[in-house]
């Protein structure tokens, strides 16, 4: 496994422990060609005819008449500008003169074992062992900019990551206006595109649809990478499914404006790019400086969309968090923003604290409204420091009184905002992103901090640090409420405003470094309205992000599926609250809501003293089942049997332990239907040969597991599918766990 460099061909052969990325140099520029992305290939003898430069159009060293209809044609590793291919391009530089084209060319390149970092950004990493990288530069003699191709092929997952840097070795500065991350163009097969969309309270909902001529894209322009539109799609052959055919997936690990989009050109074939947005972005590079653009994760399956989803969930497990939290059982905890938003006191978190201590929840989170004069959210982001008001005696002995009831404490922090009522604003009015003379767009009656000057992190950090240091908080949620708009820096010059969204988020990342570097043992949960930064780049620093305020049951159902077809479920904060649900008025069983919840993070958000008798004794029952399967759910395999977002009828998944031994089926019947008949769902991931015990999980009976009698082989349940009872009663959920016979 790992690169080979062919020398007589010229072809890099990337290889991973199912597929095989070719790229090669082609003609006598020194043109980069894509050759071949699939199913694994041993012998790659002559493969360069892939680049198809023997058939018309030609290369330009043969028949420069026809130059446009080559570059017009021709499988770029990264396309150019300007010059006569009339696709999407991949890199964009405005030179001194105004002139916006480039071309690259082939100038070295490099095999290195392990992963370097990527400046600033969040990247997979890799040992020696674990992962190979070839580094390919080229250039733009005309301008004389380089620019580095990075490939990381891993050894144990069907991934190559890909970045991009550009290094301006002329003696005039330049301005990249655009640079993609990837390019990637594929044969002219037909395909379907499958991307996540979403909003406030509904994020990541999956779309599929067939992919026409032009060209079909996601996108952010909103500084993050958004509730609306997901920093990911994937190619799907048509005929494929959760367990076959082809799949191509791009994920961006980058957290602000992005796109990606996927073209069908003139002749059928394929491009995709992925990359920091070009709207609203411009970077300024003086000789000798260089830009790294952030990494794409690419991926390809040909066991259809459950082998993508599996591959993904082991690379950001093994590759991507880092947090000291990531294989172990997170605190249960308890929130209180659905509980009392911002009408609390200290007595009131201590009476949350003191009834979930004894139903053996582990931890009490004080959200949003422990701070300055935060009464409500018209206020007081940026004044990070204890409303005595509401705590008496300030943070320190509320956190010895929780501690002292044996439970852990985490807190809440927007530190990206600022509000317009606030002692920092009335201090520092310039550091609000806003373009001067403009009244700038208050939404949720707040501004956005410039965190890409230093002196604002300084101070946000400095603020923070003083309030974690003075008690023993060990868990943050670190929420972003709004987007960017008025983009405007004050301490930017006119030729580099455009940098400031860009800035913004290397800023922010930095922000969450530090933080680290200074509590390294930091639970830390990632948020933006729920689920608006829920993406590959925020999972460096967090092992585990807010979904989505919807805590409603059915709509988590679609929620976690968009979102757990890429991310594991470690990652997903998932709480149960209480009904009517606070976001759509829907009520449904509190032993649903458990259910649902314990396929992420697992907690409340409510306030315990008022549950009714019945669900407060389902909470250790529910907590019971949390300790016994977290270890399965948390590491376990995942497998997506049925969707309710496209049957609008039921919904069901399993996690199996590494090896099919063991596993849980979570299915949801999400309303009545009258048919008695019962369903039958063909499982997956289990042994063949082998036969299993089925058990129902109880989430409000005494005994954790009751034996159904049932034991099926491997075989039959796969193919022939495991017979459901139709459940009474609308929203029903049931979860199962199944154990192969010794
Ligand atoms: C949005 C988050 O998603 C909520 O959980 C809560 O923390 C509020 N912000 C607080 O303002």
């Amino acid at each position: 496994m790992g690169i080979r460099y062919l020398e007589e061909e010229r072809i890099f052969k990337l290889d991973t422990p199912n597929t095989t990325y070719l790229l090669g140099v082609v003609a006598k520029e020194g043109f980069l060609g894509h050759l071949y992305y699939g199913k694994k290939l041993e012998d790659v003898t002559g493969a360069g005819y892939l680049s198809r430069v023997e058939e018309p159009p030609f290369v330009p060293e043969k028949n420069d008449r026809d130059r446009s209809s080559f570059f017009d044609a021709f499988p770029f590793e990264y396309s150019s500008h300007g010059v006569g291919d009339f696709r999407e391009s991949s890199l964009k530089i405005r030179t001194m003169a105004g002139h916006v084209a480039s071309s690259l060319v082939y100038v070295s390149h490099e095999i290195q074992k392990g992963k370097g970092k990527l400046a600033g950004l969040p990247a997979t990493f890799g040992n020696e062992a674990e992962v190979t990288t070839l580094t390919v530069t080229c250039t733009d003699p005309s301008i004389g900019v380089n620019v580095e191709l990075s490939y990381s092929a891993f050894e144990k997952v069907d991934v190559i990551a890909r970045s991009v840097r550009v290094i301006n070795a002329s003696k005039e500065p330049v301005w990249l206006e655009k640079v993609m991350s990837l390019c990637l163009d594929l044969e002219g097969k037909e395909y379907d595109i499958l991307t996540l969309h979403g909003s406030w309270a509904r994020e990541r909902h999956e779309e599929r649809k067939p992919l026409g001529h032009g060209k079909y894209a996601v996108s952010s322009r909103r500084g993050e990478s958004s509730h609306q539109e997901h920093p990911f799609l994937a190619l799907l052959s048509k005929n494929a499914d959760q367990t076959m055919g082809e799949v191509y997936g791009f994920h961006f690990a980058y957290s602000g404006n992005f796109i990606g989009q996927a073209e069908r050109d003139q002749f059928g074939q394929v491009r995709v790019v992925m990359g920091i947005h070009p709207e609203d972005f411009s970077w300024k590079l003086e000789p000798g400086e260089s830009f790294q653009a952030p990494e794409v994760e690419l991926t390809y399956s040909s066991l259809g969309l459950g082998g993508m989803t599996r591959t993904l969930h082991d690379l950001y497990r093994r590759h991507m968090i880092r947090s000291p939290w990531l294989h172990k059982k997170r605190p249960i905890l308890i929130n209180n923003w659905e509980a009392t938003y911002f009408d609390f006191t200290a007595d009131k978190i201590l009476d949350i604290a003191k009834e979930s201590a004894k139903l053996g929840i582990e931890m009490l989170v004080l959200d949003d409204g422990w701070f300055g004069n935060r009464f409500d959210d018209n206020r007081s982001l940026g004044d990070w420091w204890v409303n005595e008001e509401k705590l008496r005696g300030g943070l320190g002995r509320l956190v010895s009184e929780i501690n002292a009831l044996g439970m852990k404490f985490g807190l809440w922090f927007e530190p990206e905002m600022i509000s317009p009522e606030s002692r920092l604003y009335e201090e520092h009015p310039d550091w609000a992103i806003q373009i001067p003379g403009r009244r700038p767009c208050r939404a949720r009656n707040q501004f956005v901090l410039d965190v890409g000057r230093r002196e604002v992190r300084d101070y946000v950090l400095e603020k923070m640090f003083a309030v974690l240091h003075g008690a023993n908080v060990e868990y943050v949620k670190w929420d972003m409420n709004r987007p960017l708009t008025d983009l405007g820096s004050a301490a930017l010059p006119a030729d580099r405003q455009g940098e400031l969204c860009h800035r913004y988020v290397l800023g922010m990342y930095e922000m969450q470094e530090r933080l680290l570097a200074e509590f390294p043992n930091l639970l830390l949960e990632n948020c933006s309205g729920g689920g608006g930064r829920f993406d590959p780049g925020m999972l460096y620093y967090s092992p585990q992000i807010w979904c989505s305020d919807d805590t409603d049951a059915v709509e988590r159902l679609m929620i976690q599926e968009g979102t757990s077809l890429l991310y594991p479920l470690s990652c997903m904060g998932a709480h149960v609250s209480v009904c009517p649900n606070h976001t759509v008025g829907r009520t449904t069983p509190f032993a649903t809501r458990g259910m649902v919840a314990l396929a992420g993070t697992f907690g409340y958000e409510l306030d315990v003293t008022k549950l009714s008798d019945e669900d407060k004794a389902a909470v250790p029952r529910q907590i019971r089942a949390y300790h016994a399967f977290n270890d399965l759910v948390r590491e376990g395999k995942y497998y997506r049997i049925a969707s309710y977002l496209e049957n609008r009828d039921h919904d069901c998944f399993q996690v199996m332990e590494d090896g099919g031994k063991k596993g849980l089926i979570f299915f949801t019947q999400v309303l009545a239907t009258p048919s008695s008949r019962s369903r039958r769902l063909p499982l997956q991931g289990l042994k063949k040969g082998s036969r299993y015990r089925i058990f129902q999980v109880n989430l409000n009976k005494e005994e954790l597991l009751t034996d159904t009698g049932r034991v099926y082989s491997g075989d039959v349940l796969m193919n022939a599918g495991l017979t459901l009872e139709r459940p009474w009663g609308d929203f029903q959920g049931r979860l199962l766990y199944l154990e192969e016979e010794k």
